[in-house]
């Protein structure tokens, strides 16, 4: 007999392991972590195998891109119309 479990995820499954999605970790970047090891303490993503450290680190890169060009002191967001 097979039994098949079917769990939602709000978002996409980054850690499989831990079953974490993108939207958990972005909110965690966003709640302040900084590094790898702050995601990790946060929301146990990548706390296991390791193969979603790439993607953790991508988001943590991805952040940092983006708040660092919010920051430039000659640009500033804008509503989109
Ligand atoms: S997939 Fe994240 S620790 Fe294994």
């Amino acid at each position: 007999m097979n039994i098949i479990l079917k769990v939602e995820v709000d978002g996409m499954i980054v850690c499989c392991c831990q079953g974490v999605s993108d939207r958990l970790i972005k909110s965690s970047i966003e709640q302040g972590a900084q590094s790898r090891a702050d995601v990790t303490t946060a929301c146990e993503a990548g706390k296991d195998c390791g193969a979603c450290h790439g993607m953790i680190d991508e988001l943590l890169e991805e952040h940092r891109n983006t708040t660092d060009a919010c920051s430039h002191p000659r640009l500033r967001l804008v509503p989109a119309a």
